[in-house]
């Protein structure tokens, strides 16, 4: 199944370090190439000789001996994935704060591979704020955790810390190295970014949407097979490849692209934040300053999330989202049942981390029968969360 991937395997100086010889061993199974790359400190627990004999390849561990056959770039090279497993708070902290001391974690710095991190260590040092910050910090730049979890800890102590079991880190593995292409022979219409609602030539209305998460889906339902299609509004970032786009400018421009497209899409995700309301008359020259007060009249857009789940056909999903700053779960699921959506996602953009403009996201994802509130991830990830609770609509085939 892993047939001609490459898996450099980091372990370091912890007791889980004996349970990285069944990671090797599941990994070989598998048919991934896998080299084991092991700190000075993990050699205390695990003699290199039994990597060795698992793999069926050296052992690497000193940055200089043998630099010239294979070095921390020519690993780099090799890896289509690299896990760190055990992860002590040593490594965590060193990948956290750039420390490139030895082969790991120079290797770990040079990584262009996806890094995939199993944390092992004792409650304590994993409940540490330090450990907390780093291990908060690698997410946010898009590295993998598996665990902890909690259980029956070296020390004797029943709590977090326990490193994910070999079984589970190799999941996680093939989860990062195999994508899923089950949306494969389905359409997604995909709305992103704001809308400008014109004043007059030179003026607009809009709001602070940057087209991020909009994007991100985008580029996720691409890479699981779906053909899709993007509207968007005015935003600064480059549309994912392979992906139909519809450059809009207002909201009335963003209600005509959806209905003309809404039919073909067997789901609709609205991570648009098009205006509620446009100036009722456009001047048709630039307004010019007369007073110390003006007045603007708004009137209302077409709502196009109403207009959607009004609209639904049998075995379409659809997604919409909330942006709230109060009341943030209790205003989405009145917004899901309002606009009749199968799945609204409901993020509050006060938090650090989440909403407009950030490469990350903190959000809820509620649908009929659960809600699920996650950690902060890339918004690509986030991403993979959403299309991955609309696969599982469809397989239970609970579409309103
Ligand atoms: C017996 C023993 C067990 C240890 N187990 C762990 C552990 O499970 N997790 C951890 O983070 N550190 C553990 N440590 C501490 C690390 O070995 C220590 O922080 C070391 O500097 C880690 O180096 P490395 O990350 O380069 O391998 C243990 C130390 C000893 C002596």
């Amino acid at each position: 199944m892993l047939h001609g991937k490459g898996i450099v395997l980091g372990v370091t100086g912890g007791i889980a370090a004996y349970k990285a010889c069944d990671i090797v061993r599941r990994l070989t199974r598998l048919h991934a190439s896998v080299r084991v790359v092991m700190t000075e400190n993990a050699k205390e627990f695990v003699a290199p000789l039994t990597f060795e004999t698992l793999s069926g390849n050296p052992v690497y561990s000193d940055n200089f001996e043998k630099a010239w056959e294979i070095g921390h770039i020519s690993l780099q090279k090799f890896a289509d994935l690299t896990i760190v497993a055990p992860a002590t708070a040593n490594i965590i902290g060193k990948m956290a704060s750039g420390i490139a001391d030895d082969l790991l974690s120079t290797s770990l710095m040079a990584a262009r591979s996806p890094v995939l991190i199993a944390p092992a260590m004792n409650s304590g040092m994993w409940l540490n704020p330090a450990t907390q910050r780093n291990a908060e910090t690698l997410k946010a730049w898009g590295y993998h955790f598996v665990g902890p979890s909690s259980g029956e800890l070296a020390c004797g102590d029943t709590d977090v810390g326990r490193m994910s079991e070999p079984e589970e880190i190799v999941e996680a593995a093939k989860r990062i190295l195999l994508p899923k292409r089950d949306f494969e022979g389905k359409t997604v219409l995909v709305t992103a970014g704001p809308t400008r609602e014109m004043l007059d030539p030179v003026r607009f209305l809009s709001n602070r949407s940057t087209g991020k998460m909009g994007y991100a889906i985008a580029e996720a339902a691409r890479d699981r097979g779906a053909k899709v299609h993007l509207v968007t509004g005015p935003v600064d970032i480059k549309a994912p490849e392979s992906v139909s786009v519809i450059n809009i400018t207002s909201t009335f421009d963003m209600f005509n692209a959806v209905c003309s497209l809404v039919d073909q899409a067997d789901v609709v995700i609205q991570a648009a934040a098009p205006a509620d309301f446009t100036p009722e008359t456009v001047a048709a020259q630039k307004i010019k300053k007369t007073g110390d007060s003006m007045t603007v009249k708004l009137v209302s857009t077409p709502d196009i999330a109403m207009h959607i789940g009004r609209n639904k056909r049998r075995n379409q999903v659809f997604v919409a989202f909330a942006a709230e700053t109060e009341n943030v779960n209790q205003n989405a699921e009145g917004k899901r049942e309002r606009k009749n959506a199968d799945i609204i996602v409901a993020n509050d953009v006060t938090k650090t981390g989440a909403g407009f403009g950030a490469d990350t996201n903190i959000v809820t994802i509620i649908s009929e029968d659960r809600k699920r509130s996650l950690p902060i991830m890339k918004k690509r990830e986030v991403a993979d969360e959403i299309l991955n609770e609309v696969e599982r609509i469809f397989g239970c085939g609970t579409q309103k």
